[in-house]
């Protein structure tokens, strides 16, 4: 097991990490009151809430299912948390818990940074992108129509339990979206991690992979720019390395074309292109980049259906737009990343042109 604690001014935290964790002994240390709401989907729930609530016979364990996907990561969903809490007369020292991926970990965030002022509550991550980035570091939210995330806060968790066995029954693709955010974190952080991805990306399969040396490794490095920059005033920006892209790309398909780890990767190979274009990234880091998404079987490339203008026009929307200017996260090499809110629309345009698939 790898325990950690991510340390802030008020809201200190652990990230447990372990195969098989003795779920039914751990959580009751980080559950407030009498009282539970365990937020799920309709695809976690028949695999995963049973074994959970017999965990937790000892309180009232309220449960709500809601329907599963993105699209459903909106103001209703959150209205139908604040309605089962009401019904069921949750008082202020509820505790609610996220068992899910990030769409569950983000919205049911919300809904207990807000419900009474806000509540306890504990992250169950249950896909590899949760495991290894959304359920740590605080940020929670809804989609507007107009953009992702659009509506949210900053809210900490009382603990993340992270239990690598539920990725057996994540479907592949899932699993290998996740890969979108590990990648990011090889660049962000060069070095052993980058060499370590590069090797998994070259020739292991994923059924080799030793999840929770990996997932340690991710969550440990969000835990560090967390923890120097909690509401994002400053470096925590680099962690959206890649996300500016990917967000708009997810809004302009309506969350109906590719998963949020994939878009990354496009996010991430349009940041490459980027830093090679205002001449900071070389170009073989570029090639090395789409090379790795390939052999994860991600996208890279943006698809022809797509207007330019119009995803760049959705980039407005972006949260890391400060004073109007756009802000991107460019790449120098792995290990050195940095914001640039001074880059020509022209470039910007260009660089997407080059990343429509073809040749
Ligand atoms: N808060 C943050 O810091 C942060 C960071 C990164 C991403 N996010 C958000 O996370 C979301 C993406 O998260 P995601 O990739 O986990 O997607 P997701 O939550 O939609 O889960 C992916 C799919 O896997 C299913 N699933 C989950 N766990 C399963 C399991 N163990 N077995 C079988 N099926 C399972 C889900 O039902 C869903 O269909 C996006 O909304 C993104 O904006 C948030």
């Amino acid at each position: 097991m790898n325990n950690f604690f991510i340390t802030l001014p008020d809201n200190s935290y652990p990230v447990i990490i372990g195969n098989n964790l003795p779920i039914r002994d751990i959580l009751p240390q980080y559950v407030s009151g009498q009282q539970i709401l365990i937020v799920t989907n309709q695809t976690i729930a028949p695999l995963y809430l049973s074994a959970l609530q017999e965990a937790l016979t000892q309180y009232q364990c309220d449960t709500l299912i809601l329907p599963d996907g993105e699209n459903f990561k909106n103001f209703s969903s959150l209205s139908l948390i604040y309605d089962t809490l009401v019904k069921l007369n949750h008082h202020r020292t509820t505790t609610l818990i996220a068992l899910g991926g990030g769409v569950i970990g983000d919205i049911t965030g919300f809904a207990a940074s807000t419900y009474q002022r806000g509540v306890n509550f504990i992250q169950l991550p249950t896909t590899l992108l949760a495991q290894v980035d959304a359920s740590i570091g605080g940020k929670t939210a809804i989609n507007h129509p107009l953009g992702k995330n659009m509506i949210g806060s900053f809210y900490q968790p009382k603990a993340v339990i992270i239990d690598p066995i539920f990725l057996n029954t994540l479907p592949e693709r899932q699993l290998r979206a996740g890969f979108g955010e590990i990648i990011k974190y090889a660049l962000l952080q060069g070095g052993d991690l980058f060499d370590h991805v590069l090797a998994i990306t070259g020739n292991t399969e994923l059924k080799d992979i030793h999840w929770e040396e990996l997932i340690t490794w991710c969550c440990q490095i969000k835990g560090s720019y967390v923890e120097q920059d909690e509401k994002e005033n400053n470096n925590r920006a680099l962690l959206n390395l890649g996300h500016t892209f990917a967000h708009a790309l997810e809004t302009y398909t309506q969350y109906q074309c590719f998963l949020h780890g994939e878009a990354v990767g496009i996010g991430l190979y349009c940041a490459a292109l980027l830093s090679q274009r205002v001449g900071r990234l070389d170009a073989n880091y570029s090639l090395q980049i789409s090379g790795m998404l390939t052999a994860l079987k991600l996208p890279n490339r943006i698809p022809q259906t797509i207007d330019i203008q119009k995803l760049y026009d959705l980039f407005q929307h972006d949260k890391k737009m400060l004073n109007n200017k756009l802000r991107f996260v460019l790449i120098e090499r792995p290990g050195l990343c940095y914001l640039d809110d001074a880059l020509e629309k022209k470039d910007i345009i260009d660089v997407l042109m080059e990343a429509v698939e073809g040749d």
